[in-house]
């Protein structure tokens, strides 16, 4: 697979890699603070074990992203103030309705995030140059799907107002995603 040709006026491929690793550096911070909210709240129930090691995941996740951040002098997000509150809010307030409603937020988040990455793993393309990013941004789209999977298994479809909640923590994170590319 190749990607798409650049039109007049379209960010150039350097543009492109700093503004993938800038939402990507964002959208794991969030990540990680939307667990610590959960297991404010959480950490004691039947659930903490789970969501720890999901945790633990998106860990790591940051950790690569804040060492491509730094190789690639990429300018992190402004907005990391906001994803710090509002990621842990998230967090916090789904595990306020119940364990089934934080494992439904994983759930929602994550199956934006499978669209997020698959779509940059696409628009890497073959580029020889961007083989390690595509190949972290599949390994980590993998580890993604195992979290949905996991909160899956977890009742997240038994969450209660199932699919409100779903389309708002979608809706959420979608604009996360197009504010921390930009900003
Ligand atoms: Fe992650
Ligand atoms: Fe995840």
């Amino acid at each position: 697979m190749t990607a798409a040709p650049r039109l007049p006026g379209d960010p150039s491929s350097a543009e492109l890699v700093e503004r993938m690793i800038r939402v990507d550096h964002a959208g794991e911070y969030g990540a990680v603070r939307i667990y610590e909210g959960q297991l404010a709240v959480l950490g004691k129930s039947a659930a903490a074990g789970v969501i720890r090691e999901m945790a633990d995941q998106e860990r790591h996740h940051l950790e690569r992203f804040e060492t491509l951040v730094r190789e690639h002098r990429v300018r992190p997000t402004a907005l990391s103030l906001l994803w710090h509150v509002a990621g842990y809010a998230l967090g916090a307030a789904s595990a306020l309705l119940g364990e089934r409603a934080a494992m439904a937020c994983t759930v929602a988040v994550e199956e934006v995030i499978d669209e997020h990455y698959r779509s940059q793993a696409e628009n890497l393309g073959d580029d020889p140059e961007q083989a390690p990013l595509r190949k972290t941004i599949e390994e980590f789209r993998a580890d993604e799907l195992a979290h949905r999977d996991l909160a899956l298994a977890h009742d997240a479809r038994a969450a209660p107002a199932h699919d409100l909640l779903t389309a708002g923590i979608k809706l959420g994170s979608r604009l996360a995603i197009w504010l921390s590319t930009r900003i």
